[in-house]
């Protein structure tokens, strides 16, 4: 196998896309105050703001539709979802969700109070402020790797056990309603978690009582990380490695728009009964009845496919492949990014590529406009527009350690040729880094402000 493996799909129907003028994108920008989430699509050449809900589906995938059942309640369609999930994940109760927010914000209805604490190793933004948004605190233990641009570490979105375990003796486990893990760690870089990870972090929660919930997006990539590089599994297939890092936890969350290769979906599975009830009554108020849960009928067909195409291995080696192969055209044009690629993306260094730009002044998100102005390439900014945030106790403004703008990857949908026009779209962003400035914020929201906050140039 070459190190970059090509489709393993041939293309039956396309899209096409078209280079807006320069002109045109200054125009864009500004009626979009300089914040990428409001371009309109056609102003963008290749979207990379996001690998979720944005990849193409295969042929079985709509085949499978045509065979969505649409009944209300007991729809065969369910039957054949909830048993995919359940031969994969090993839970015995599935909720469908329409997205994984809404499996996220059913959890934390049903098990956080106000003032407790959710640890995890990174959670995500939707994940934090669903958290926030129940009176609890969200609290990111990674390893110390992750916070340093230049780390190898093969399993840098690992959990740093030591201080979970300090953190649960110091706040008490009375005080943690539920535990998380993130697999892929999106918010540090998509970077995997080793199965030994996630068996000591099951333990150390098993310890102490605290119910083990995996935010599971995009399990298939890590499954395949852990093929890659986790001594002991390089001859077990991605399925075989998936069902066992679920072995350990009592739960999880999923957003079936990245690793079941959907455009929309999610779902809640949980081991414990009693929960699921609790889960499913709540559900049943936001999403709908637990047999389709804000979904039709055909969504649930095209999620069971989609979660077994995601972990075949021909289209695993492509899929972390083709995300290799951006980082290595963008360290050749001379884009700081971070060491090691991710599953899903390849994130650009902004405090390295703009040392000049304080992070009061947000540089990933200079950054992230720039690639669009370069070339109509969209990524989106993960850095102090998604995560500053005031500390609860202090009132000051606590920065993330890193500047990122992540460059995802949507599945099955870019060749190797977009990404070269990618890399080229940087080169002339890293030819002008010192005459690019910082930005303002003239107007954001409470709780996710990065989608709608409005921006001037300094
Ligand atoms: N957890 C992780 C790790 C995610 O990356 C996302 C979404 C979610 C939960 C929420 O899922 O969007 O279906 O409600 N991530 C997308 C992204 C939006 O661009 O990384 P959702």
């Amino acid at each position: 196998m070459p190190q970059h493996p090509p489709e393993p799909f041939r293309i039956k129907m396309v899209e096409p896309i078209r280079l807006p003028s320069p002109a045109e994108r200054e125009a864009a920008l500004r009626r979009a105050h300089y914040n990428l989430f409001g371009l309109r699509s056609d102003e963008v050449f290749i979207d990379l703001l996001t690998d979720s809900g944005t990849g193409a589906m295969s042929q079985e995938q709509w085949a499978a539709l045509m065979r969505g059942d649409e009944s209300y309640a007991g729809a065969r369609s369910f039957a054949r979802f909830e048993a995919a999930v359940q031969d994969i994940f090993g839970f015995p109760y599935v909720l469908p969700t329409h997205q994984g927010r809404a499996a996220e914000k059913i959890l934390t209805a049903i098990l956080l109070r106000p003032g407790q604490y959710v640890p995890s190793n990174t959670h995500f933004d939707t994940t934090e402020a669903n958290i926030r948004y129940r009176g609890g605190r969200p609290v990111n233990l990674v390893i110390d790797e992750a916070y340093d641009p230049s780390s190898t570490h093969p399993f840098k979105g690992n959990m740093d056990i030591a201080k979970l375990r300090a953190f649960i003796e110091k706040v008490g486990p009375e005080n943690i309603p539920f535990g998380m893990l993130t697999v892929t760690n999106n918010s540090v870089g998509g970077q995997p978690v080793s199965m030994q990870n996630i068996r000591e972090t099951g333990a150390v929660y098993r310890e102490y009582g605290i119910p083990f919930i995996i935010d599971a997006c995009r399990f298939a990539e890590n499954a395949y990380f852990i093929k890659l590089r986790e001594p002991g599994y390089a001859d077990k297939t991605p399925l075989e490695i998936a069902r066992e890092m679920f072995v350990y936890a009592d739960g999880a969350t999923m957003s079936a728009k990245k690793d079941a290769l959907v455009n929309i979906g999610g779902f809640l599975a949980l081991r414990d009964e009693d929960l699921y009830r609790r889960a499913a009554a709540q559900g049943v108020v936001w999403e709908g009845f637990p047999t389709y849960g804000g979904l039709a009928g055909r969504d649930l067909e095209a999620i069971a496919v989609g979660l077994y195409e995601a972990l075949e291995p021909t289209y695993l080696a492509y899929r972390l492949g083709q995300v290799q192969y951006l980082h290595e055209r963008l360290q050749e044009v001379g884009m700081p990014v971070l060491a090691l690629p991710g599953g899903h993306a390849v994130y650009l260094d902004a405090k390295a590529l703009l040392p000049h730009i304080p992070q009061a002044q947000f540089p990933a998100q200079a950054l992230a406009v720039e690639m669009y102005r370069a070339g109509a390439v969209r990524g989106v900014e993960i850095g102090s527009v998604m995560f500053a945030h005031p500390d609860p106790d202090t009132g000051e403004m606590v920065y993330p350690a890193l500047e990122l703008v992540r460059l995802a990857i949507p599945r099955r949908m870019y060749t190797q040729s977009h990404m070269d026009f990618v890399a080229e779209a940087a080169r002339e962003v890293v030819a002008r880094r010192e005459r690019i400035r910082g930005y303002r914020i003239t107007y954001a929201p409470e709780l996710l402000r990065h989608f709608m906050a409005w921006f001037e140039p300094l």
